[in-house]
């Protein structure tokens, strides 16, 4: 048995698979709050580069990355896949489990994949300055050494509570030049229009992505990048999948299950959504998306068009969705803790596509400490969402002969403050009050679904 199957530099994919024209239903389009009418390319080029938009709404199946990303994402890709038969051993199983590593990127997580290309086509088109928001700090880690592989400026607006519980990954940003502020901030009217309200907010990545849009906005030489959510991103991920099959038919395994951790949907959709076209062909493969029961976007949110933010900035998005002025506890899974999913895997959950299904944190801190134990990497506590959820498919039946495939998002060594409270007894089961999700999605947009 290979422990590792690794691919050779110049075996990495060339070329990016775009799900959208596959999905049975297709997708439904973005809409222009102000007229509920679909929202063309040209109104959002104020705050995304034409290469991307092109990107957001194609109907190609494949589209070539470009050599001078390919170029960086070299410096840690191909990703290795990697057999999980210590954890298999532990836990007593007969299933066989496989990861894709993506906590060996540069700042330890699946971002750098999307960030490298978007810092690319912002560049293309003269772009000086990107803003974002980050949740765990993962997203703002990625873009910050992305923009600095391009010469580019770069803003992050940091969810206060991960800038308070993460200063590491702030340390990270600053090292590869990015400016970082707790959001909600006094640099947006809507930081502040927060603050005055809420002066004591955890804030919410639906706060940040306003902060970031609205500075944007205000200037022509800064556009706007997103860290998950969009079919581009999604996109950009599909590396990870479109890798893992050919280091799985390497080792003569085909996945019966693939699992992943459902935040935005990025990384889960980028290692699930090439191995759709097989699904649709007629492989029986279960697609399972772990979310917290702290944020249960899937599987107890609405499909509905809703904001991507809080100040209702964006364009409506058809997504499942708690609501745009949902504001999640402060679990310590910050990349978990946002109000919408991607509309591609809210396409595939309405399509019954993929499982959705909810856990608690402290039985995902567990199963990423036997996680540690066995394979040695401690993994970020998004990840171990995914992995919990491999450990009850691989036990549930601990006979059957299955192969699991699950997406290792990324590694915990920046978020030790996260273990630290968990070994202290300090983290606690929370399940989002349903009466607090009634009264967000009260105020979701009126737009019905065709
Ligand atoms: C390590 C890790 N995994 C998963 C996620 C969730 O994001 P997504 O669902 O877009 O992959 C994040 C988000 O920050 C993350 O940092």
């Amino acid at each position: 048995m290979n422990k590792k199957i690794v691919l050779r530099d110049d075996e990495m994919p060339t070329q990016w698979y775009n799900v959208v024209p596959d999905l049975p239903k297709g997708l439904r389009p973005p809409l222009d709050p102000a007229t509920n009418l679909p929202m063309g390319p040209e109104k959002l080029a104020a705050v995304f580069p034409m290469g991307l938009l092109e990107q957001e709404m194609s109907s190609q199946r494949f589209i070539d990355i470009p050599l001078e990303v390919m170029e960086i994402l070299k410096i840690w890709r191909p990703s290795p896949l990697v057999r999980a038969n210590n954890l298999e051993k532990a836990l007593n199983t007969k299933a066989k489990i496989f990861f894709k590593n993506e906590g060996v990127s540069p700042v330890g997580s699946h971002k750098p994949n999307s960030a490298v290309a978007q810092a690319y086509y912002n560049k293309r088109e003269g772009v000086k300055r990107l803003t974002t928001e980050t949740g765990a700090g993962q997203w703002g880690c990625a873009l910050s050494f992305a923009t600095s592989k391009f010469n580019l400026e770069c803003k992050v607006y940091m969810v206060r509570v991960s800038y308070d519980q993460k200063p590491y990954r702030k340390s990270i940003m600053q090292t590869f030049g990015a400016n970082v502020v707790a959001s909600p901030s006094q640099e947006t009217a809507t930081g502040r229009g927060i603050l005055e309200k809420m002066p004591d907010t955890p804030g919410s990545l639906g706060i940040a992505i306003s902060e970031a849009l609205e500075d944007a906005a205000s200037r022509d030489d800064t556009k706007y990048a997103l860290g998950s959510v969009l079919n581009h991103v999604i996109l950009h991920q599909t590396i990870i999948g479109l890798e893992a099959k050919k280091q799985m038919a390497l080792a003569g395994e085909y996945p019966d299950v693939i699992v992943g951790c459902c935040g935005g949907g990025s990384n889960f959709a980028g290692l699930a959504v090439p191995y759709v076209p097989d699904f649709l062909e007629g492989k029986k493969i279960r697609f399972v998306g772990a979310e917290p029961a702290s944020c249960p976007t899937l599987t107890a949110g609405l499909l509905a068009y809703d904001f991507g933010d809080v100040a209702q900035t964006t364009p409506l998005l058809c997504m499942y969705t708690l609501g745009h002025d949902f504001i999640p506890p402060g679990i310590h899974a910050g990349g978990l803790r946002y109000h919408g999913m991607a509309p591609i895997v809210s396409a595939m959950v309405e399509e019954k596509i993929i499982t959705p299904v909810k856990l608690q944190q402290l039985e995902c801190f567990q199963a990423g400490v036997l996680f540690a134990k066995t394979e040695g990497i401690i993994p970020a506590p998004e990840t171990c969402h995914a992995i919990r959820s491999v450990i009850i498919e691989a036990t549930r039946e601990p006979e059957k002969p299955q192969t699991i495939l699950f997406n290792l998002s990324g590694h915990g060594l920046i978020d030790m403050a996260s273990y630290d409270k968990y070994f202290a007894g300090q983290l606690h089961d929370y399940d989002y009050p349903e009466e607090a999700i009634a009264r967000s999605m009260a105020n979701l947009p009126k737009v019905s679904l065709s």
